[in-house]
Formats: C-alpha cells, structure tokens, sequence
C-alpha cells in the first residue's frame, strides 16, 4: 500500500484529518512540519528567520526524497505542493488528497497562529491573494479533491477512507 498525503492551504485542516484517518485506517501518521521541526531541533519560525524561507524548501523536499519507504499517513506543509519535484515525488509514492476549505474558516484558524512565518508577515488580503495563487497548485497536486466546506471532521475521514 502506498502513503496518503494530505495538502493544502495552512489551516485547511490537513493534521486533524491526518491524525483521525491514521486512527480511522490504522496507519502510522507523520506531520512533515513536526518531523521537520525535530529533524533541525528549531521551530519553523526559528528556520524562516536564521535561513530563510528557500532553506525551508529544500528541507522540505529533502524530506519527501528521503522519508522511508512505508505505508502511512503525511500531512504536508502548506507549501509543499508548490514545488515541481514535491508533486511528482508525492503522486508517484502514494495518493494525494487536496483538502479544499473555504477562505473565511482558514482565515478565522490561522489568523492569531504565532507559529506561521508566513500569517505573521502577512495581511488578510495578502493571504487571501496568496490562497487563490496556491489553489492551482493544490488541485494539481492532488489526485482527488476533498470539500471541506460544512461537512464534520468524521464526514471527511470516512470519505477520504
Ligand atoms: C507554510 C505552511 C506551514 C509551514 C510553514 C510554511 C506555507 O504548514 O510548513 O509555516 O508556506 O503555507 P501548515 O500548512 O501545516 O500550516
């Protein structure tokens, strides 16, 4: 069996599905943020300020290269989809899913998280223009596209199931 990544927007939900599909599935379950955050030994906002968010790339992708061969759950960060090699890497090993929300909910999770780099230097419309830029990414990224909008937490993991 292949893995199941999970992308999308920041707040989009993708490590609360995650956790409750690997549950739901019986699958291990990997946030690549926290696995990028133990790996370096510094909080994401920590590796945006000392190297910048290029490095952060790279980690990223060094991550989806090299993370080991198994069946499992990932949520990914909400930038992985943007890169070319990440796609591809992430289609070929196992089934990606994009969680579609809508931008008023991510907004109203993600607008107060002191741990994204990227909503701390941001305004609202500015990260309204940035999830409207990403979409595209993500609906290429994903194999299937998963509305999130009015549908519970369960509705979405037993779909995705
Ligand atoms: C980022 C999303 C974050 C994290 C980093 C950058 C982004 O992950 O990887 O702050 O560029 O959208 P979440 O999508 O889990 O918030």
């Amino acid at each position: 069996m292949r893995k199941i990544y999970l992308v999308g927007f920041m707040g989009s939900g993708k490590s609360v599905i995650g956790r409750r599909l690997s549950f739901f599935l019986k699958l291990p379950y990997y946030d690549m943020d926290r696995e990028i955050v133990k790996q370096q030994g510094m909080s994401i906002p920590e590796i945006f300020e000392k190297y910048g968010e290029e490095y952060f790339r790279k980690i990223e992708t060094d991550f989806l290269r090299n993370f080991r061969d198994e069946a499992c759950i990932i949520s990914t960060g909400g930038g992985v989809a943007l890169n070319e090699e990440n796609r591809k890497i992430m289609r070929k090993t196992g089934l990606v899913f994009f969680l579609d929300a809508i931008f008023d909910d991510i907004y109203l999770r993600i607008k107060n998280d002191k741990n994204r780099p990227i909503v701390q230097k941001s305004t609202k419309n500015e990260l309204e223009q940035l999830f409207f830029y990403r979409r595209k990414f993500y609906r290429s990224a994903g194999h299937i596209r998963v509305l999130t909008e009015n549908r519970s937490i369960r509705q979405i993991v037993e779909y995705i199931a």
